[in-house]
């Protein structure tokens, strides 16, 4: 066999594995209860709105149009329809400043590519999502962790990113429902970050992925509109605000988009004439069919399923954890974030608990730019019904006390 290694260019060492695409594997084994997937649950899909919406455009003179190649902007009445409905959150743009990407994955890969010379630091929150840092290893950046509780001035965050050879470029992180803790930043919070992004001169990226997935508690204005209320208008904003139909319409149609200041748009246009030209125009036309329709009432009615499976671990988690374990109370989105007591690692807590309790999650430690913190877990709701998270936060509950007393 040919030895790859010295063909391939140095960004591709740090290309590896995803520790969740292998574990998504075991979704597929009946007998295993998961927590492990962070994906819709597939029985909430709007399978008859697409198929009408499919069907109407293969009996409509749309037909050719949407099989055929398009601009590399998006399908326009789409991208009118996210302008209107970020409109709603205070995101005031004209649907120039809405770039569809094929899912909000490649945005991430394609701001990093924008942003990122190798060893250009990159400020995330610790942990982050994993899929995020995939997406920026491949530009050979730095990471240095983003913190918002002003312990660490904007000089700090320079010295460190030109230690590392470089710049900072952005902070990245989910204001709202983060994957993996389930967690939202505070108004403070968002405010601050502005603050330092304007001192740092960065851009700020905000992946909005769960941001329609609120189950109770006040709406926090995305940091995209507060920016825009601070500097009068998009075209002055540093934020660039990454969303996507993943989480409310279906995943497997990639649709995602990005919303920001017309010169980043124009660079993303460009870059995906480079990379793929378009996305897909017919899923790009069903998606606006099914928003335009019926949005509002989709994201209702998982919302509604979604927040009772959120209740149903958070009652089971209290009912079932030893003592000395701590986890988030999300407002919203699919995660709950648990700690162990130091010392326990995740990644041998889930090979005991898949050989004998037949119950997966995440090992946390894989959401950490720099390995951190394995005595946490990420566990998704969003896949089991209310009596599965029960009995499985049951066994594993069984599984830790079992796992602490045995190290005491
Ligand atoms: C925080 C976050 N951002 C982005 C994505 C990518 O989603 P998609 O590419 O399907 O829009 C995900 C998917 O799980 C996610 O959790």
């Amino acid at each position: 066999m040919l030895d790859w290694e010295h063909i391939f260019a140095t960004r591709s060492g740090r290309m590896r594995a995803s520790e969740i695409r292998e574990l998504l594997k075991l979704l597929d084994q009946p007998d295993i209860i998961s927590f492990a997937g962070g994906i819709p649950d597939p029985a909430l899909f709007p399978d008859a709105a697409f198929k009408d919406a499919y069907s109407d455009i293969f009996s409509s003179a749309q037909v050719g149009s949407a099989l055929q190649y398009s601009v590399s902007e998006g399908y326009k009445p789409l991208r009118e329809w996210i302008a209107r409905d970020v409109a709603k959150i205070g995101i005031d743009c004209t649907p120039d400043n809405v770039f569809i990407t094929s899912g909000s994955q490649q945005a991430l890969d394609y701001l990093g590519k924008l942003f990122l010379s190798p060893k250009d630091t990159a400020l995330v929150t610790w942990p982050t999502y994993l899929g995020a840092l995939s997406a920026f290893n491949a530009y050979e950046p730095n990471y240095d962790q983003l913190s918002l509780n002003g312990n660490r001035t904007p000089g700090a965050y320079r010295d460190t990113a030109a230690k590392a050879g470089g710049a900072v470029k952005f902070a990245y992180l989910s204001a709202d429902f983060s994957n993996p803790t389930g967690e939202t930043i505070e108004l403070a919070g968002r405010e601050k970050l502005l603050a330092l992004a304007d001192e740092l001169d960065i851009a700020i990226l905000e992946d909005a992925a769960y941001q329609h997935l609120r189950y109770d508690g006040q709406a926090i204005p995305p940091i995209m509109a507060l920016d825009i209320a601070r500097n009068g208008g998009i075209e002055n904003t540093r934020t660039i605000y990454c969303g996507s139909f993943s989480k409310t319409l279906a995943p497997g149609l990639r649709v995602g988009f990005v919303v920001a200041a017309m010169p980043v748009i124009r660079k993303l246009v460009l870059m995906k004439q480079a990379a793929d030209l378009h996305s897909s125009t017919i899923n790009q036309i069903a998606i606006e069919h099914v928003a335009s329709r019926g949005f509002d009432a989709q994201v209702a009615k998982i919302k509604a399923v979604y927040s009772k499976r959120r209740d149903a671990m958070l009652a089971a988690l209290d009912k079932y954890m030893p003592k000395n374990t701590t986890w988030t109370r999300p407002e919203g989105g699919m995660f709950v974030w648990v700690t162990l007591p130091e010392g326990m690692d995740g990644a041998e807590l889930l090979a005991k608990s898949i050989a004998t309790e037949k119950v997966a999650f995440v090992p946390g430690k894989a959401f950490y730019a720099d390995g951190r913190n394995a005595n946490t877990l990420r566990m998704s709701f969003s896949c089991a019904d209310e009596a599965m998270i029960d009995e499985g936060i049951k066994r594993l509950g069984r599984l830790i006390s079992n796992a602490i007393r045995a190290a005491a």
